[in-house]
Order: C-alpha cells, then structure tokens, then sequence
C-alpha cells in the first residue's frame, strides 16, 4: 500500500453549514493542551494537510456504516457486528440532545440511495464511558431489522499480534478530508501503521491509557482519520480492532489518531451482541 497522498479531494457543499452544526455537537472535548482546531501546519510539516486516503467500497467492506442525524446529515461512522448490531463510539451517541439515529449501510456515496437505512431502536454505552479522552469509548446500536451485510468479528484479547507497533490497519470513513475541512461525499479508506504505547504516550501523555485506547498514525503524519469518521472501524486480519475516537488535530507530525482498543471490551461488547 502507497502512502502517497494523490486523492482528489471531492467537496461536499451542498449542506456545509448543517453538516458542521451535526459534526460540531460530535466533537470530543479536546484533551487538555490539545488543539483540535484547524490551523496552519508548523514548518516541516507537510505541505498538504489532506488525510492521506484513497477510495473504498462497501462492496469490499461491507460491514463499515455510516450514522446520520434527523436532519439525515453523516454525523459518525459504525461497524455492523451482528445481524441487527453496529458498535461505534460512545461519544458519537451521548451528550448531545437525544438524536433520532440512522444507520446507512451498502452506500459508498452519502448523495444515492443506495443499501439500506436502518433506523436505531436501543442504545447501549459503555458504563464507565465519561469521555473520549478517559476511554470506554464504545457503544452499541440495535438496529430495527436484520441487515444483509456481513458483520465483522471483534478482536479478542487472543489477538495482541495485531496491536503490534507498526503492524498494518485499514481506516474507514466519510469523515473530513483535511483538519478543518468538509466531509467526503465517498467512502475513504486509509493505512495507518500501530503506533508503539511509548509514542503515543510521548505525544498525549497521561490522556493516553494504553488499556483502553490504542495508536496509529505515520510519525511524519499525512494518514489519519479525521472529525466525522468518529464511531468507524479500525481493522487488521478482517478484525475490528480499533474504533474511530480522538486525536490532536488529524494526520500532523507527531500526534496519531487514537482509537478505542477493541480487544479490551470484547467480552463486554460481545455479551451485547446476543
Ligand atoms: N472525534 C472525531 C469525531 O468525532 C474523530 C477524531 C479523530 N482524530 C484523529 N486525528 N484521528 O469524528
């Protein structure tokens, strides 16, 4: 897999202002110290910003989903993990007013009507999810009819091979394409490598706990997921290991993306799966 950054960047306009109003009342709470804002790289940093991904397709992803709002605006992203089960971030479903939540699943591009709409009948978060930055940042949505796709098995505790530092990932998304930019109308895909606990704790550290949450991300940066990909699966081995949650701006030097360890809540999360 190239790591060049070649994607045309494809904007969605149409409803800017809605889109960020719904991806505003998702934003985490920046760890402290952290600027999720956008602003101009620093002096070595590279020239583009733009998250360095490539396209995908639900055909070959088929359990990767997208959460939109009443307003029917892409807000986060999911992974379909049973029949009638998506997990996805705890803080894409929580402390905001109580959303009326669709899951999209079998739609490459936000502006068809392709696939299947799923409207959410139960939430389940995890107990002790307080915020992003202080882990358990997982949730489950039960979904009001079984979905064709095929689900994607959750990593287990048997699977710390694949948490390896710098061992390969795919990113899912339809979240923004550069820090400070619109979200993409298409499905996207990135590569960033496991970042080791020693760097990720360098770049964030006491916010980052390596029980709950794990790294990954280019040290020069220019790979990330980004605001609106929140919620989106982390896979390695056609497991879901990770899931979309925070992050110092998106894709700069020195601060990767960090995810919910998905090994760490398996037992829980799958209890939820029926
Ligand atoms: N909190 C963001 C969301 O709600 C996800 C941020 C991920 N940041 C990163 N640099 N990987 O969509």
């Amino acid at each position: 897999m190239t790591h060049t950054l070649r994607r045309r960047t494809r904007w969605w306009s149409v409803s800017g202002a809605l889109t960020a109003a719904a991806l505003a009342s998702v934003a985490i709470t920046a760890p402290a110290g952290a600027d999720t804002t956008a602003s101009e790289p620093t002096s070595g940093a590279p020239t583009t910003k733009i998250v360095g991904g490539e396209p995908a397709s639900t055909t070959e992803y088929p359990w990767v989903v997208y959460l939109t709002d009443s307003g029917g605006n892409q807000f986060c992203g999911g992974t379909i993990a049973a029949k009638n089960k998506v997990v996805t971030a705890a803080h894409c479903v929580t402390g905001g007013a109580p959303r009326q939540i669709t899951v999209v699943a079998g739609r490459d591009d936000k502006t068809t009507d392709e696939g299947v709409e799923a409207e959410v009948r139960t939430v389940w978060v995890h107990p002790e999810y307080q915020s992003a930055s202080t882990g358990s940042d997982i949730a489950v949505l039960t979904v009001d009819r079984e979905l064709p796709q095929t689900p994607l098995p959750l990593a287990t505790q048997q699977d710390n091979a694949l948490y390896a530092p710098g061992a390969a990932t795919t990113v899912l998304g339809w979240g923004t394409t550069e820090e400070g930019g619109g979200p993409s109308r298409t499905l996207l895909q990135a590569h960033p490598p496991i970042t080791s606990d020693q760097d990720c704790s360098r770049a964030y550290g006491g916010q980052y706990n390596p029980d709950a949450m794990v790294c990954a991300g280019l040290p020069e940066g220019g790979e990330d997921s980004c605001q609106g990909d929140s919620g989106g699966p982390l896979v390695a081995d056609g497991r879901l290991i990770g899931i979309v949650s925070w992050g110092n701006g998106c894709a700069r030097p020195g601060t990767p993306g960090v995810y919910t360890r998905v090994s760490t809540y398996q037992q829980e999360v799958q209890a939820q799966l029926g």
